[in-house]
């Protein structure tokens, strides 16, 4: 039984979740203060839990996924650097262009394979301005996406992760995780968070996804990194007040919803597989490692979602005529059941 009951399935995102009794109990109850002083008790809570499970020195919650992107990105560069990333990159393709309106700078893409790089594709995108006669941006910053959103809710290896840190730093390049849904990936590979991030100078974990807190996202890294974050926060108007409230919800849901992240991660793989059994679609299966299921269409993906609405369930349609279900934490079995039978009635 779904704890909101409603006739629609709503799989556009995984941010559609609705925060819970027990969440809403605890942010009723929650301690605050003024963020901005640095007040907030469970603000600061927060922070230093997610700072020590990342193995980084200090954290910084802020209002969205985008938010700490982007002070992450601003953070970390100056105008007329370049950011490598891959070319399905959320930080490249769905935050607004805010790396070069609020960073100035410019994006080497990089042509991963399912929205994963290797080590060798990313040094071969990194342009440095020293050596080239002024001709090239300065390349000073590599950003990962894991799992990776366009690629289909794939996660990449530490091998991988551990290579492309390397070339980076071997490169002067700082290292960004964009780890929206980092606790997927982790709960996927079975690398513990602190070890997959190791190498890496900062990381953006979203609290607002897989895990369903209502708002948020934390960033870490070195207390030197984190103090100029602070201060590109406070410019990007995110510095906020009884932030705590919020930052309890994020609590209880660290406590209660990672471990549960295996539970999505099944009811996709069997979205997935039934799916892709099916005449009028196909689903890359390789990509299916998480919460995502990316559907290829062999009819128009806007009549499908039209379609499928009309059965009760919710989706967006994507470019390359795609739909995608995504598995979160309001799914449950016999939502999965219904979403089959939408799309074999297609
Ligand atoms: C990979 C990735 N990064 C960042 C974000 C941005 O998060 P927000 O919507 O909280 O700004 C998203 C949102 O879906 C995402 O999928």
């Amino acid at each position: 039984m779904r704890e909101y009951p409603s006739d629609r399935v709503d799989v556009r995102s995984d941010t559609v979740t609705q925060p819970t009794a027990a969440m809403r109990a605890v942010m009723e109850k929650a301690e605050v203060g003024d963020d901005v002083l640095g007040d907030d008790p469970t603000v600061n809570e927060l922070q230093n839990r997610l700072a020590k499970m990342f193995g980084k020195e200090a954290a910084l919650f802020v209002a969205s996924g985008t938010m700490s992107n982007a002070i992450a990105l601003r953070t970390h560069t100056v105008p007329g650097d370049e950011i490598i990333c891959d070319k399905t990159a959320h930080i490249y393709k769905y935050e607004g262009g805010g790396y070069a309106a609020l960073c100035g700078a410019s994006i080497s893409l990089v042509e991963g394979e399912g929205g994963l790089m290797t080590g060798a594709q990313v040094k071969s995108a990194i342009r440095k301005a020293e050596g080239s006669g002024s001709h090239y941006p300065d390349g000073t910053l590599v950003c990962v996406e894991n799992t990776s959103n366009l690629g289909g809710g794939a996660c990449y290896t530490q091998e991988a992760l551990d290579e492309i840190a390397a070339v980076a730093k071997a490169n002067g390049c700082a290292t960004h995780i964009d780890g929206a849904r980092i606790f997927n990936a982790a709960i996927t590979t079975g690398v513990d968070v602190a070890r997959m991030c190791r190498d890496y100078d900062s990381v953006s974990i979203c609290l607002s996804k897989g895990l369903g807190a209502p708002v948020g996202s934390v960033l870490v890294g070195s207390q030197e990194f984190i103090n100029k974050a602070h201060r590109w926060r406070k410019m990007f108007g995110g510095g906020w007040r009884q932030a705590g409230i919020l930052a309890s919800a994020a609590l209880y849901t660290l406590d209660h919803h990672i471990d549960r992240l295996e539970e999505d991660h099944v009811r996709a793989r069997k979205v997935a597989e039934a799916i892709n059994a099916m005449d009028n679609f196909s689903v890359d299966m390789e990509a299916v490692q998480s919460n995502l299921v990316y559907v290829n269409c062999n009819i128009p993906a806007a009549d499908v979602v039209t379609s499928l609405a009309e059965h009760g369930i919710d989706m967006f349609d994507l470019p390359y005529n795609r739909v995608r279900v995504a598995i979160h934490l309001h799914i449950t079995d016999e939502d999965v059941e219904r979403i089959i039978a939408a799309f074999a009635a297609q």
